[in-house]
């Protein structure tokens, strides 16, 4: 199975990572550039223990892909799971513009059932 992670940051790094340790290949896109450079060079951004062995390892066998254009993967991809960040609006509330914006984009660009 293909998957795309929209949102490398804590929560769709490990989760990626985690699917490419079950064997599931996986492509982790983010819109910042130098975090996808820094990812694609096998410097990890984040400290989880554990978790650079792992993305090294799964990038290495080539489960575990990094870029910043979901189009270069939609078309070969199964499913695709949103982890952007929600921060907190003024009011308190979640604030939805990343969730939404990978929502449009993704409209845009699928071509198949995902
Ligand atoms: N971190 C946690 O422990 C935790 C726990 C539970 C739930 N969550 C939820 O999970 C979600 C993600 O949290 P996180 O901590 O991983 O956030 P994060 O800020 O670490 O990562 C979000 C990433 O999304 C990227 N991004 C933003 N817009 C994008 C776009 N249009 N296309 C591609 N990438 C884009 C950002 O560059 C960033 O790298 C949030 O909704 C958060 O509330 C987080």
């Amino acid at each position: 199975m293909n998957i795309a992670i929209v949102g490398t940051g804590y929560v769709g790094l490990v989760s990626g990572t985690c699917f490419a340790e079950m064997g599931v290949d996986v492509t982790c896109v983010d819109v910042n550039e130098d975090k996808i450079r820094q990812l694609q060079a096998g410097q990890i951004p984040i400290y989880e223990p554990g978790l650079e062995d792992m993305v090294l390892r799964n990038q290495r066998e080539g489960r575990l892909h990094f870029t910043c254009d979901l189009s270069t993967c939609i078309r070969q991809v199964d499913i695709v799971f949103s982890a952007v960040g929600t921060p907190p609006d003024e009011d308190g509330s979640a604030d939805l513009q990343y969730v939404l914006a990978v929502a449009r984009q993704f409209g845009q660009l699928i071509q198949k059932y995902t």
